[in-house]
């Protein structure tokens, strides 16, 4: 071989290896609970940007609505000293990761991308630790709505209620009419979404405060909440037998396909119409559950990020973070998800109606204080907290206990939560 041959070769091979370095990129191992349709649908954005930019993604999605087997599985895996790259949790959990020292510094990237100004200051706030971001937080889902079938109010006679007054005699005539009233689906976290969703209403978004967000003796049991469990177990009697243990997203497939006429469920359920090429206003509407009109419930899905070794994995990580906060997976994430964006400066075109309705509802909620974080989707309370009212909720939906001594218990359980 000549001197020159040689001399070529080598260059070709630096020039080979330089390219290889250039386009090797990192792995992501994301946890998350995005398994219905519309979920799936939706958390498929995010994995196409990141392997757009050379990444792998490798899914490790926990089947089971509202993630509580998520973080079982997410604990289990930490506690091995095996975390993921990132992980879908919310709210409160936030800080008690951060307490745990397995979180990273994500503040290059937020810095890089201006999430201190592109963020309401009170999401921003939840996604640092002692003043770090250490999560991204990817939509703003709306709790307090109600998905109705127009065909079926119509062939019922019924009217779409705006009371839980009217709810009840809408129902009758539902019931009436051979089809079921409300798409129901029997597990804990389907139960507390139902049940706050009736406490804003009945009691108001004050009590709501008073009792799910500041866990207040004195609301937890008081006449007010006694109310409150009265209108949430009337809805029982308006479910199918088929109702228990149901997932959340064959409970929208009831509305969808004119089973049923109603579902009280959080925005997600919108990602399941529009997955089934349904629109709002003609196929389905989109209402706010009785007497919340004007109030939100607020549910912020985000991810945190753990400490990684590997400097590809890392950049892999970062990428992720970036690409969660930039317009582009902003607009096509949300839209699919029936979610709004979290950061403020996004363009309404490529939104729907019901989108529009959520992004002003949420202006609008925060200036007037009716802007309340949901207790069970993990924004309000503490993890123990949470799971003592969804027992006490969960046991009274399904057993015989009166109202009075399920609020006596409520405010018990809560205490010794606490
Ligand atoms: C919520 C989550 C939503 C949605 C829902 C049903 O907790 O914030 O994004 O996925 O559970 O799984």
């Amino acid at each position: 071989m000549s001197l020159k041959t040689i001399k070529r070769s080598l260059i070709f091979f630096c020039v080979c290896i330089m390219a290889a370095s250039s386009t090797f990129a990192g792995e992501v191992e994301v946890l998350h609970w995005w398994t219905s349709g519309g979920e799936a649908k939706s958390v498929a954005v995010l994995k196409s940007l990141l392997e757009a930019e050379g990444h792998t993604w490798k899914d490790f999605a926990v089947a089971g609505g509202g993630g509580d087997t998520a973080m079982t599985v997410l604990r289990s895996r930490v506690m091995s000293g095996n975390p993921p790259t990132a992980a879908q949790v919310k709210g409160p959990q936030i800080q008690q990761w951060g307490d745990e020292d397995v979180l990273t510094n994500l503040d290059v990237v937020a810095e890089a991308g201006n999430w201190d100004r592109l963020l309401p200051k009170a999401v921003a706030d939840a996604m640092k630790y002692q003043g770090h971001y250490v999560a991204v937080p990817v939509n703003v889902h709306r709790v307090n709505w109600m998905w109705c079938n127009p065909e079926v109010f119509r062939k019922a006679g019924a009217k779409i209620p705006t009371t839980w007054a009217g709810f009840l005699e809408a129902a009758e005539k539902i019931k009436e009419a051979g089809f079921v009233p409300v798409a129901f689906g029997g597990q804990a976290w389907q139960e507390a979404t139902v049940f706050e969703t009736v406490v804003l209403g009945v009691g108001g978004p004050d009590f709501y405060r008073k009792a799910l967000v500041e866990t207040d003796s004195a609301a937890l049991n008081s006449p007010t909440m006694v109310k409150c469990l009265e209108t949430f177990k009337s809805i029982k009697q308006y479910t199918d037998k088929d109702a228990s243990g149901r997932d959340w997203n064959l409970a929208t497939a009831m509305v969808i396909n004119g089973k049923a006429a109603m579902q009280f469920m959080g925005d997600w359920a919108k990602g399941e119409f529009t997955a089934a090429g349904k629109n709002s206003g003609s196929d389905y509407l989109a209402l706010p559950a009785p007497q919340t009109s004007g109030d939100f419930l607020f549910n912020i899905d985000s991810f945190i990020m753990f400490n990684v070794k590997d400097d590809e994995a890392k950049k892999a990580q970062n990428a992720m973070a970036r690409l969660i906060m930039e317009p582009k997976f902003q607009e096509v994430f949300n839209v699919n998800k029936g979610s709004i964006p979290v950061r403020m400066d996004m363009d309404r075109s490529p939104f729907d109606d019901t989108a529009l309705r959520s992004l002003d509802e949420f202006t609008s909620s925060s200036v007037r204080g009716t802007l309340l974080p949901s207790m069970a989707h993990e924004m309000a309370v503490f993890p123990a907290v949470r799971g003592a009212i969804f027992d006490v909720i969960t046991n009274y939906y399904n057993g015989d206990a009166s109202a009075a001594a399920t609020a006596a218990q409520l405010e018990e359980q809560v205490k010794s939560a606490m």
